[in-house]
């Protein structure tokens, strides 16, 4: 289903609710690529313990791995480090050496970074933006952080230029702005009580930070076109629930709206009502109980489907349907089950 979908991409984006199956279907997604001849590299965000052992993404760097599965093409995996995303950034947008240690070791750098990586949306697309630059892989699949609201990801290098470019930081950067006499005396006061040259570590960012805002805003720009490039396609993943059908349609909608490149959707955990009655030697207390399971279970499917038909009117896109298995998806033999879901299905 998805291959003529993904035909010609360079960049999947795996998009949708808190715990949906992004991650699991982005790695899914990866691997049915890879066994279709492709050098694959999936970036993953906080997998599920189980998955990050059985693809050996516990010792990571910051790079992808090679995943040692047997597929005509390559797959890749990498689980992102937002830090260090975050590190490599300065590094490369840095004038000089000097000036990169200075950003690295500076403590108001460090509690910043560690604010702007700890939201992972900009971070995500930074590092994809990376890999594609480097050109190693035929195609990136991205999976997209546990956030409340996918539109924080697509909004997030907006966010960053803005921040960038705000007043709030522009008044910071202005000549002498931080040695007024008042703040002089109470930054002396603090260093004395503290031990803490805040003053300084302050007047440090800001100057070494300074000489990179046009980096970082041009950066940001040129990560956030990533998302709108041809070569590049978004995949909604939800369940066939209430809310995350409601979050599907509406992100849907947004992505529309901000022209970024739709591919299809993905409705995972899907349940299928029982076939068949309970079998009459199964009389008494436990018939009845088996028998009161499965019309739960008939009820839920029924409910599920009527999702599933929503979907389908609301967004008239091609849509896979994936069951939901009797177990989670840890390991490279429950994703080649859901691959085949994904990629096989009629
Ligand atoms: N079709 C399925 N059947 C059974 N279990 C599934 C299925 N799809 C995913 N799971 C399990 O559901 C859990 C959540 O999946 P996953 O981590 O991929 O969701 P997510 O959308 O990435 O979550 P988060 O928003 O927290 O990142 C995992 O334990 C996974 O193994
Ligand atoms: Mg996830």
């Amino acid at each position: 289903m998805l291959t003529s979908l993904l035909d010609g991409k360079r960049i999947v984006i795996c998009a949708g609710s808190g715990g949906v199956g992004k991650t699991t279907t982005a790695a899914a997604v990866a691997l049915g690529m890879a066994e279709r001849g492709l050098r694959v590299a999936v970036v993953t965000i906080d997998p599920a313990r189980r998955l990050a052992n059985s693809l050996g993404l516990e010792e990571l760097g910051n790079e992808p791995h090679r995943i040692d599965v047997d597929v005509s093409g390559e797959l890749w995996a990498m689980m992102l480090d937002s830090k260090r995303t975050f590190d490599e950034l300065i590094e490369r947008l840095a004038p000089d050496a000097r000036t990169r240690d200075e950003v690295l070791a500076n403590r108001i750098y460090q509690q910043l970074s560690s604010a702007v990586a700890g939201s992972q949306e900009f971070t995500a697309i930074a590092k994809l933006y990376e890999l594609d630059q480097e050109g190693g892989f035929d195609l990136l699949v991205l999976d997209t952080p546990p956030s409340r609201n996918a539109l924080d990801f697509l909004d997030a290098p907006g966010r960053l230029t803005r921040f960038f470019q705000g007043r709030a930081l522009r008044l910071f950067l202005r000549p002498g702005r931080l040695l007024g006499r008042g703040t002089g005396l109470v930054f002396s006061v603090l260093q004395r009580v503290t031990g803490v040259d805040l003053l300084r570590d302050l007047s440090t960012f800001f100057r070494s930070i300074g000489g990179m805002i046009d980096g970082f805003t041009e950066r940001a720009r040129r990560v956030g076109a990533l998302l709108e490039d041809p070569a590049t396609t978004f995949l909604i993943v939800t369940a066939p629930r209430h809310d995350p059908v409601e979050e599907a349609i509406f992100f849907h909608r947004k992505l529309r709206e901000a022209g970024m490149p739709f591919g299809g959707l993905v409705v995972n955990r899907l349940h299928v009502a029982p076939a068949g009655e309970v079998p009459a030697e199964l009389g008494g207390a436990l018939g009845s109980r088996v028998a009161s399971a499965l019309d739960d279970l008939a009820a839920l499917a029924e409910r599920e489907a009527a999702s599933v038909e929503l979907l389908r009117s609301e967004l008239g896109s091609v849509m896979v349907v994936v069951p939901e298995f009797a177990d989670d998806v840890h390991d490279i033999e429950g994703l080649e089950r859901m691959r085949e879901h994904l990629f096989d299905a009629a």
